[in-house]
């Protein structure tokens, strides 16, 4: 056991303020309502105008205009609506969710992630996606197995796949990769919030409230049952959750310096997951740039949710004062997240995982760290998750794998074949979710990069 201070904090339950969530047949009602359409009347009625911060706004349009091109005016338009955003509900696997499921498609919500009907898979398919398999409301585990032998109703018949996936081949293999059963999130084609649950005493939540994107950085991590897992930048522990529906690692250290955030963090964790995993799921409080030396060549897979400029919650900065502020923050962010990316690739074993991922469209604090730090760190490379992840998922989110300057997306790929080499190089340093109206998710930045030795 390596040195490190590690504070495992004991998930006692305790009775937090219970949130303000109307019953249920209130929220039936409002979402009923609103499930007439965008301009619905409770939807106006609801309108409370937030100011945007001119200063940021200035900022963004300034940067932004020349790094996204073209997807920046409807980017700008989503990010100035907050009463545009769509948000996701992750179901908990470790809680029965039939009746919210119910609730959830009668609401028009749907599934969004494709689920893999495995009898179509050949058997080695099959066998490289373990799911472990949780008996709602009981506090223990089953064992892992592999999704073929799980029960019909593991496995979910997908949902569309993408038109923009060219070869057959290709897309089997990037849904088998994307597949995880116990993960499931529901999504609604209009800007509807589900409420937030209440505390419910020694009960489990059933659900978690999420920027869909969100889940992507915890899918291109592809943690299996028995991985040792590292979530560097934790707080309030929105991934760390998804991370445990997809399966169960032998250890996921969540960690986060910042002492209210961690609360956060830790009541988070206490009202999702069962007492059974007190184990496995550790919380610690180190800052992140330490663990490359204190716990070197111990995870099997990392991830940087990295602190960043959050473009959607900077945009809203209280005063002018706090905007300018912010902005002179945003250029030190970049050496803070070169040495946390930097850190993660030597917390990870040869052969490992980080993801490294933020939440902002800045190329500064996105494709830059990455290039800086592959620069910086021989034997690590980084991987396409254009073809795993933004091709199979074009239905849903906008993606942009460009660097500025080369402002391909999906729907305007290359022309020329002298430029495909240029264009991979670029895929491979990350993709990027760029809000655009009617599908808000993001902005979410993602890079996979492995260590080879
Ligand atoms: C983008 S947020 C993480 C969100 C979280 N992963 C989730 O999904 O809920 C970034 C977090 O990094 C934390 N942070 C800031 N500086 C850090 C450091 N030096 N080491 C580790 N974490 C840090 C911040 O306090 C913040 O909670």
């Amino acid at each position: 056991m390596s040195a490190v201070r590690r504070v495992y904090r004991a998930r006692r339950i305790t009775c937090f303020k219970a949130e303000n969530a109307p019953p249920t047949s209130l929220w039936w009602r409002c979402s009923s309502s609103c499930h007439t359409g965008p301009n619905s009347q409770v939807h106006k009625r609801h309108k409370k105008e937030r100011l945007s911060c001119k200063p940021v706004l200035d900022h963004f349009e300034q940067q932004y205009s020349q790094e996204l091109g073209d997807l920046w005016i409807p980017a700008r338009s989503v990010l100035l609506d907050p009463h545009s955003w769509q948000y996701g509900v992750m179901l908990n696997r470790f809680t029965a969710v039939t009746d919210i499921t119910q609730i959830l498609q009668s609401q028009g919500f749907s599934k969004f992630l494709p689920q893999t009907d495995v009898s179509t898979l050949p058997c080695e398919a099959s066998l490289s996606v373990s799911s472990s398999k949780y008996q709602a409301g009981e506090d223990s585990l089953l064992s892992s197995h592999c999704i073929s032998k799980c029960s019909p109703s593991d496995s979910h018949p997908q949902p569309g796949r993408s038109s923009n996936a060219n070869s057959p081949d290709l897309k089997s293999e990037s849904l088998v990769i994307l597949s995880h059963p116990s993960l499931q999130c529901y999504i609604h084609p209009y800007p509807l919030r589900f409420p937030s649950q209440a505390h419910r005493h020694g009960q489990l939540k059933q659900y978690y409230l999420l920027n869909a994107a969100s889940l992507l950085p915890v899918m291109a991590l592809q943690v299996r049952d028995g991985d040792k897992v590292l979530d560097l930048c934790s707080a309030p522990g929105g991934k760390a959750l998804a991370i445990m529906q997809c399966a169960t690692p032998a250890l996921l250290c969540c960690n986060e310096p910042d002492p209210h955030r961690r609360d956060r963090l830790a009541k988070t964790l206490e009202s999702f997951l069962p007492r059974s995993l007190n184990s496995r799921v550790i919380v610690s409080e180190q800052d992140g740039r330490c663990f490359g030396q204190s716990e070197a060549v111990t995870y099997d897979k990392v991830l940087v949710d990295a602190p960043c400029s959050n473009d959607r919650s900077w945009l809203y900065s209280c005063s002018s004062q706090q905007g300018e502020q912010r902005l002179k923050e945003r250029a030190r962010l970049p050496v803070l997240q070169a040495q946390l990316l930097r850190s993660a690739l030597s917390a990870v074993h040869p052969g490992g995982v980080v993801v490294y991922s933020t939440c902002t469209l800045s190329s500064s604090e996105n494709y830059a760290v990455v290039e800086t730090v592959l620069n910086d760190c021989p034997g690590t490379e980084p991987e396409d998750l254009w073809e795993e992840i933004a091709i199979p998922l074009s239905k849903y989110f906008t993606f942009s794998p460009a660097h500025p300057g080369h402002r391909e997306t999906l729907h305007n790929p290359p022309l020329q074949p002298q430029n495909d080499l240029v264009s991979s190089c670029h895929r491979r340093l990350g993709i990027l979710v760029v809000p655009q109206p009617g599908m808000t998710w993001g902005p979410m930045f993602l890079s996979r990069i492995r260590r080879k030795n």
